[in-house]
């Protein structure tokens, strides 16, 4: 049976932590591992992308391998083919598959039907990819994770979920502060608050993402009404530990939830979390792909 990687759920603790080190590791040392030596890695996208896409493509590169990047449109899935024989056929071809795609139900479908390693590269539900580049930084920033506190303040969505899960195994509290009808959802485990500022209290890291998710474009203009006072800024870091850092997964709307002078602030480590992402998820795949 392969490894997945769905929900972050399928990691124990100790892998998850030794997930982290591996990552640290590799950023210091890019071309150390060719555990994809000239394998194919199929990465699905049927949303935009930007870090994911370049972070998987590059990284795979870097681990010997061949990214393989499909579109929907360019699938025969878009004309009606399904998600089994889809599963089927790329398992006879490639060492692992990632997807980007709405229903969290088609990429449990598409595990079940694989017989190599499928990675969630974000659903409606989950971003566990981004949590793994989270806590590496976390991990760079204080040098430990377990007791570290971490505030994410606006939408309760797929990337506060992951934050919870993964961020529980190993003993990141995990506080999200969200407007009533935007709370996280499904038994998680975190600390909800609609207060940000109660969230933000002595907190070790403050965590932004959009207000308007994609697929949410419908709604897109009660929910900035809704999640306004959800904004990450200078004010609000100043309810948290001293030295407290900033994080978004991007892409970011500087003036919604979060200014440009946290943005492009002293305390943000928005972009080494972005660099991240490559460095994480090459250590996934070395845990994955064998
Ligand atoms: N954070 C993140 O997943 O960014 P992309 O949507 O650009 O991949
Ligand atoms: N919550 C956002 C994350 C983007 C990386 C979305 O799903 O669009």
């Amino acid at each position: 049976m392969p490894r997945h990687f769905l929900t972050g759920a399928e990691l124990s603790p100790d892998e998850l932590l030794a997930l982290v080190d591996r990552a640290i590791e590799l950023k210091a040392d890019p071309l150390g591992s060719n555990v994809l030596d000239r394998r194919s890695v199929a990465l699905i996208f049927e949303k935009p992308s930007t870090r994911t896409r370049v972070s998987f493509e590059t990284g795979v590169v870097e681990l010997g391998g061949h990214p393989l990047v499909l579109r929907r449109d360019e699938l025969q899935l878009s004309r009606g083919e399904s998600v089994r024989d889809t599963a089927y056929v790329l398992s006879r071809h490639v060492a692992a598959i990632g997807i980007r795609t709405g229903p969290d139900a088609l990429v449990e479908e598409l595990a079940e039907h694989s017989s190599v390693p499928v990675v969630n590269m974000l659903t409606a539900g989950h971003h566990p990819c981004q949590a793994l580049a989270d806590l590496m930084t976390l991990k760079e920033a204080f040098g430990r994770l377990e007791g570290l506190k971490l505030a994410y303040v606006g939408d309760g969505n797929n990337v506060a979920r992951s934050l919870a899960i993964l961020g529980s195994l190993v003993g990141v509290e995990v506080a999200v502060a969200a407007p009533p009808g935007y709370q996280l959802s499904g038994g998680v485990p975190a600390t909800l608050t609609s207060d940000p500022d109660e969230a933000a209290s002595g907190a070790d890291a403050l965590y932004a993402d959009v207000w308007v998710s994609m697929g949410d474009e419908d709604t897109a203009a009660e929910r900035r009404a809704a999640l306004a006072p959800y904004r990450l800024d200078d004010a609000l870091l100043d309810r948290a530990a001293p030295d407290a850092i900033a994080l978004h997964c991007l892409p970011a709307h500087p003036g919604e939830e979060i200014t440009e002078a946290v943005l492009y602030g002293p305390r943000q480590r928005i972009w080494q979390q972005a660099e991240n992402r490559r460095h994480a998820q090459k250590a996934l795949l070395e845990l994955l792909v064998h």
